[in-house]
């Protein structure tokens, strides 16, 4: 009997001697950041793929559950993303053209740290500087993909006045369905100059980040590439609104509409509607905004005028994050109008000054030649007189030349 409470005592006074050897050993117990911190671009476009391993102190710590923080700055909204992972992988978006900065620190918990978390005071660090090729200032501009009704996606950029002559620019994307960039598949040109690209074949996918290069060569060298990620259906632009109605009571107007064709929600379209009035005391213009899918508006109106309507919409930023608004629909009119065609209109308003100047230059040329045309037939008779004394003025001095004559 006491035997075994002594092996009992012995037991106790082990069990807290160990708890006590623990607790020191956690107090004062730090460690390192991992090692081998690399970054690898697979060509997905900015997609990088960023590796670590677990520092080597810890090799023996069975007892303890090991995780990272990553921390990595997002050059696309200039801030420090971090992340917690047990991986020893990550795979982060990355704008190339600026330098791309990667730290890991390593956490401890488990039954080695008491239950409460360790980090490392230390961080391993990568930084990686943004390549500094091309031709300097040859980035294009305002490069933009704009997904047309949710049909098809067009992309299409600016260049910049310092490109060289006979520079090509390239558009090359990625998607994590494809396994390599691939090149767009038709560029749209002005004038022989690459001004943008279709995907209209085969549609690029929604809800996935698409990674954009557009790069080219020129005489100069290569040119400075620019790179985009974006998704798809946060840049829709809605087709035209066709369906237009206006009803009118004695002193109200009501004007209601359909929502554009094709797969664009309703619930997540915005309205303006553009109101012009026209009476004897002038013109007036305004807008109303109408959000929720909402597709009528009623108004009270001064008979007297001339009423006239168009619409536009745009998907809802609850919706998607950037949208275009679509192009006007035709106008509607109360008192309904003829037909105004503006289109011939429109084309007066187009054609440029230079063919105004050209036109000038050539009316004055043929009145000109009108004039001397006329002249020519009534001068026979002077030119004769004139000759005759040209003649006997030579005939009287020979000897004088036409130049000092
Ligand atoms: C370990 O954790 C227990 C319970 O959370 C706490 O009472 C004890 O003080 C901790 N020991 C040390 C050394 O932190
Ligand atoms: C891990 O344990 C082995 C054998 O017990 C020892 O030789 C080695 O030095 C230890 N490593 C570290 C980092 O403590
Ligand atoms: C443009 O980018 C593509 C895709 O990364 C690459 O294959 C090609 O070599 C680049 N061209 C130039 C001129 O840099
Ligand atoms: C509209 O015109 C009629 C006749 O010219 C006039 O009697 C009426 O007061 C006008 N209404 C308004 C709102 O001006």
């Amino acid at each position: 009997m006491a035997r075994k409470s002594r092996l009992t005592y012995t037991a106790t006074l082990m069990l807290l001697l160990i708890t006590w050897k623990e607790s020191t050993y956690c107090n004062g117990l730090t460690v390192s950041p991992p090692e081998n911190l690399v970054i690898t671009d697979p060509g997905h476009l900015g997609q990088l793929e960023i590796s670590w391993n677990p520092p080597d102190s810890l090799s023996n710590m069975t007892e303890c559950s090991v995780r990272y923080q990553l921390e990595y700055y997002n050059t696309y909204r200039d801030s420090w993303a971090s992340i917690r992972t047990s991986k020893r992988t990550y795979t982060a978006q990355f704008d190339l053209m600026k330098d791309v900065r990667v730290r890991v620190y390593t956490l401890l918990s488990g039954t080695c740290t008491n239950d409460t978390m360790i980090k490392s005071t230390d961080y391993t660090e990568v930084i990686q500087k943004a390549p500094s090729t091309g031709v300097v200032g040859t980035e294009v501009l305002d490069f933009k993909c704009v997904f047309h009704n949710m049909e098809y996606t067009e992309c299409q950029w600016r260049r910049s006045e310092k490109i060289p002559d006979n520079s090509q620019q390239k558009l090359y994307f990625w998607h994590k369905e494809l396994g390599q960039t691939e090149e767009c598949p038709k560029y749209n040109t002005l004038g022989g100059v690459r001004i943008g690209c279709t995907f209209a074949d085969v549609p690029l996918p929604v809800f996935t980040d698409i990674n954009f290069c557009l790069n080219g060569s020129s005489p100069e060298g290569p040119l400075k590439p620019t790179f985009a990620s974006l998704q798809i259906q946060n840049h829709v632009k809605c087709a035209a609104t066709k369906k237009l109605h206006l009803q009118t009571g004695p002193d109200k107007l009501e004007l209601h509409w359909e929502h554009p064709d094709g797969k664009v929600p309703g619930h997540c379209l915005e309205y303006e509607v553009e109101h012009n009035q026209e009476g004897p005391d002038g013109k007036e213009s305004s807008t109303e905004s109408l959000t929720g899918g909402r597709t009528s508006l009623t108004l009270s109106i001064d008979i007297n005028k001339t009423h006239c309507f168009r619409v536009r919409s745009k998907v809802h930023k609850y919706c998607a994050s950037t949208s275009y608004w679509s192009d006007w629909s035709h106008p509607v009119c109360q008192p309904e109008q003829k037909d105004v065609t503006p289109e011939p209109d429109a084309i007066w308003d187009a054609i440029p000054v230079y063919i105004y100047i050209a036109v000038a230059i050539i009316a004055m040329l043929v009145l000109s030649l009108c004039v001397w045309a006329m002249f020519k037939l009534k001068k026979p008779v002077q030119e004769k007189k004139a000759e005759s004394l040209l003649t006997s003025l030579f005939a009287r001095r020979p000897l004088l030349g036409p130049t000092e004559a």
